[in-house]
């Protein structure tokens, strides 16, 4: 198996006795999953999308990522949410942070916009695109995302002004609902190519459709592979049986842990290419089970830069936390430390070591330290930042978080709580029909 769980660094917190105490619980929340009978069931695409995928639109999206790499200096991706995090975290994961610095790189750099409302960071990036060749993929299941739909405004003048209504249409790809959406028949009418967001899958579990495939694709990776990965993490995690089945066994620590306080977990790498994928995991299961005043906070880490920081939180600080440590196996690149004959740094004892091998064993140390100071640790080991790996992970935590959120009796699949902000924004915008609002939220500033 491309992933396992190690529970090395658990075994003082988490008894074997526990795991099969809650293990009819784990069963009925796989099973109401696995029968399409709990809430939210008409968001369940993704259990299967790695087999039952549209083949047409696939190899359509391998051609518009052919087109777009031949015809474009930079891919500029809007979307917020599930709807750019997860094809930043492949590219990070997979080829690197720096993607678009790396030299002889021949795939088009690579910049995502409509993700936060900063005048600045679309400013700057407007400033990188002047006298560069531009094609844009906008990203919106509803096509109403205030976000990317000011980015979409901002980057279709643009294009248009360059290259004409004609010539934009054909550097402007549009991800959005299939039929239902604004931004479809917008789309459609002025003659983008459009690609799918299916309406049983949600934002933050659609990496594995358009959503994330085409802009993943741009940047060279094989996608095939991806969808590989996760094809085989959704045989392997087939099975009802915890002792053989490492995705529901993480399930179920997590659900223990919170039974015994642990309300934070913190998913820590150390491997710096994992930031987004941090990124993307803290929307999952943060979306999916924070809701009806329940959930584990989810939070990050990169060590070991975030040891100089947060670790001494981690270490010695209130006891609210446990850690899910991802244990990349195989460093994507070898790099042996240098003699240097002065020795001005006392650490020519690790000359001629590769730094993986530091890093690691900062790892190790870091673990013996965190469960010294009572923090339980819960290890997944993953073989290497291939694209197959990529796609068993993303499997991996989709289904043990949809799992996770039935054992904890919330659905799982909507995101209630995320519609507050927007409504207040509007209403303090002065949008028609939010007048009452507006009011109120004026009276209690006062
Ligand atoms: O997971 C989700 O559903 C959200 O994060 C959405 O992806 C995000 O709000 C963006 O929504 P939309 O794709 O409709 O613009």
């Amino acid at each position: 198996m491309a992933l396992s769980l190690n529970n090395k660094f658990l075994e003082a917190y988490v008894s074997e006795q526990e795991i099969n105490n809650i293990s009819k619980n784990v069963y009925d929340a796989f099973n109401t999953l696995n029968s399409r009978t709990g809430e939210g069931s008409n968001f369940l695409g993704w259990i299967d999308l790695p087999v039952k995928y549209d083949r047409e639109e696939f190899s359509r999206i391998k051609k518009a990522a052919e087109e777009i790499q031949r015809s474009c200096d930079i891919f500029v991706v809007i979307g917020i949410g599930g709807s750019y995090l997860g094809a930043r975290a492949a590219i990070e994961f997979i080829k690197s942070p720096v993607y678009n610095n790396l030299p002889n790189k021949k795939t088009p750099d690579i910049y995502f916009a409509g993700n936060s409302i900063s005048p600045s960071a679309l400013s700057d990036l407007l400033k990188i695109c002047e006298g560069k060749d531009i094609c844009i993929n906008v990203v919106s299941k509803s096509g109403t995302t205030t976000e990317p739909a000011v980015a979409f405004r901002v980057f279709r003048a643009l294009l248009e002004n360059k290259y004409g209504k004609e010539g934009a249409k054909e550097r402007i790809f549009a991800t959005t609902d299939k039929e239902k959406g604004t931004l479809k028949k917008f789309s459609d009418d002025n003659g983008y190519e459009t690609f799918v967001v299916p309406d049983d899958v949600g934002g933050r579990f659609s990496v594995l459709t358009a959503v994330g495939l085409l802009p993943i694709a741009v940047a060279g990776i094989d996608i095939d592979k991806i969808m590989k990965g996760a094809q085989d993490a959704r045989i392997d995690y087939s099975l009802p049986d915890i002792s053989k089945n490492d995705c529901l066994k993480y399930a179920a620590i997590r659900n223990i842990l919170l039974n015994k306080g642990k309300n934070v977990e913190i998913l820590a790498s150390y491997e710096p290419a994992a930031q987004m994928l941090c990124e993307w995991w803290k929307q999952l299961f943060g979306e999916s089970e924070g809701k009806d005043n329940k959930g584990i906070y989810p939070s990050s880490v990169i060590f070991s830069t975030d040891l100089h920081s947060l670790g001494q939180f981690i270490q010695d600080g209130s006891r609210i936390m446990f850690e899910t440590v991802l244990d990349i196996k195989k460093a994507n690149d070898e790099l042996l430390i240098p003699n240097d004959p002065l020795n001005i740094d006392k650490l020519n004892f690790l000359a001629g070591k590769d730094l993986d091998f530091v890093n690691h064993t900062a790892m190790l140390g870091t673990l013996f330290a965190h469960s010294d100071g009572n923090v339980p640790n819960i290890v997944l080991e993953l073989g290497d930042r291939s694209e197959y790996s990529f796609g068993y992970l993303i499997y991996f935590f989709e289904l043990a978080c949809a799992v996770s959120g039935y054992i904890l009796g919330v659905n799982p699949f909507n995101q209630p709580g995320v519609e507050s902000y927007k409504k207040n924004m509007f209403a303090l915008l002065g949008k028609e029909g939010y007048e009452e609002l507006k009011n109120e939220l004026e009276s209690r500033m006062k």
